[in-house]
């Protein structure tokens, strides 16, 4: 008998089964040669949310979530958020690995020659509402995009996989540029391309009569905050891309979903719930009264607490030093100061502390974004950017994974036996 295997004996039975341990983990299926008789289906997991079941083999992040560490395809996420560009971390999660300097020019003119979009993408967004959500907007458009691009269909070709990931790479930051313009009814402003990638969606979103003076420190703070966000391994809209992507649908029709599951406040909608949080604490002197009634029941510390994460999380670590950076530039923002007293306070506090629920990556993200200028319930949006080269590099390696399949989870029923129709007249 190998040392990596597990033997199982099933008291029902009095049956005893050996199976593998393979990095650290057991088969599923193995469980189903455990049964009491035939056909009975055999033994399942029982995992609702997927707290210890690990859905797929993959190469792109690692994380310790103890440790507090955060890597993509090996490097550091301090290194990363230093150094490099966003597109250049894009090619990495993709490529597997950093471009050379011949490869990165080579990248960013493909990115840049596909960055407009069709002109009726505008006219389907002039379609919402005034105070239609930034995110409902951004994951209608881009779901609509399958539309334009119907070759994307044919996702068991590698180049033609390729072609839509830069297209979405390329596109996403005009759209949510319009989603932008749209909320303000103001007029699209499109793509420049003498322009670098964040620079030209900067342009795109604040351009005023055909004049927008950049700030180099916004601009790189926008940049770091969206490489901090490029990658999170199998978050739930990363799973949700994974999910329906695996049923072989386009990337387009994929990527809209993860931009659904982002939405949602547990996930990416926590930075704009942190900043409507701070709003309804008003003021530094009501935090105490905020945090008894949050350990009460009444309501989460948003921007606090992760599944992975049992430390402080590295990104929100980093996003606290470009908050330093913004709000040079920009003044402070009078909600720092009770969000740094909220996080003061739970840091100490028994009930946060037993529980391991620190600062996460949305915590701090809201101030800045709102410093530079965004609307609270566009903050998601800018999530999404960051997290687009993870989202289609996780989705690649899902369709050239061989273990892979159609997602299809299995369920324990609980619902009633057999019974018969009644007819409505003798129900009672
Ligand atoms: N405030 C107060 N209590 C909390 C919080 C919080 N933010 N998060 C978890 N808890 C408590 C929870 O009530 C539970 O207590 P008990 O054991 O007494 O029932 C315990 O901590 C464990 O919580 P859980 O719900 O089992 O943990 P989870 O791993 O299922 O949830 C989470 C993770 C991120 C959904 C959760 O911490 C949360 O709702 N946080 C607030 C929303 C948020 O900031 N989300 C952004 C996450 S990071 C970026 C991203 O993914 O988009």
């Amino acid at each position: 008998m190998s040392d990596d295997s597990l033997t199982i004996v099933d008291n029902r039975t009095g049956r005893e089964y050996t199976v593998p341990i393979t990095d650290g983990t057991i088969h599923a299926t193995d469980l189903r040669q455990i049964a009491v008789e035939e056909g009975d289906g055999g033994l399942m997991s029982y995992d609702p949310a997927f707290l210890n079941t690990a859905n797929c083999r993959s190469a792109i992040t690692y994380i310790d979530g103890d440790a507090g560490i955060l890597r993509y395809r090996g490097y550091p996420i301090e290194q990363l958020a230093e150094e490099a560009t966003f597109l250049e971390t894009a090619y990495l999660l993709l490529e597997g690995e950093l471009p050379s300097s011949e490869q990165l020019r080579s990248w960013e003119d493909e990115v840049r020659s596909h960055t407009y979009v069709h002109m009726n993408v505008t006219r389907f967004l002039e379609g919402f509402r005034y105070d239609a959500h930034p995110m409902g907007m951004l994951l209608g458009a881009v779901g609509a995009l399958s539309t334009f691009y119907p070759d994307a269909k044919n996702i068991s070709d590698p180049v033609n996989r390729r072609l839509q990931r830069v297209r979405l790479l390329a596109k996403m930051p005009t759209i949510a540029a319009f989603v932008f313009r749209h909320s303000r009814g103001l007029p699209y402003v499109l793509p420049r391309n003498d322009l670098d990638y964040i620079g030209n969606y900067v342009n795109m979103t604040f351009e005023i009569g055909g004049k927008h003076e950049p700030n180099p420190v916004l601009q790189r703070s926008l940049e770091i905050l969206l490489i901090l966000h490029a990658d999170h391994e199998q978050n739930c809209s990363t799973s949700a891309v994974r999910g329906v992507g695996s049923s072989h649908v386009d990337p387009f029709s994929a990527v809209s979903a993860g931009i659904a599951a982002l939405y949602g406040p547990l996930h990416g909608g926590a930075n704009e719930a942190v900043l409507r949080m701070l709003d309804e604490i008003g003021d530094v002197s009501h935090v105490p009264q905020f945090i008894e009634g949050v350990k009460a029941g009444h309501g989460r510390l948003m921007g606090f607490g992760h599944r992975v994460y049992k430390s402080y999380d590295p990104r929100a670590k980093l996003i606290k030093r470009v908050a330093d950076d913004v709000f040079e530039q920009t003044g402070l923002n009078p909600k720092l100061e009770i969000a740094l007293e909220l996080e003061r306070i739970a840091l100490e506090d028994e009930y946060f502390v037993s529980r391991k629920l620190y600062p996460n990556v949305d915590f701090y993200s809201g101030l800045i974004y709102q410093a530079m200028g965004y609307p609270t319930d566009y903050f998601t949006v800018l999530f999404a950017l960051g997290r687009l080269p993870g989202w289609i590099a996780q989705w690649d390696e899902m369709l050239t994974d061989p273990e892979q399949k159609i997602a299809r989870p299995r369920q324990v029923y609980t619902g009633p036996e057999v019974r018969d129709f009644v007819p409505i007249a003798g129900r009672g």
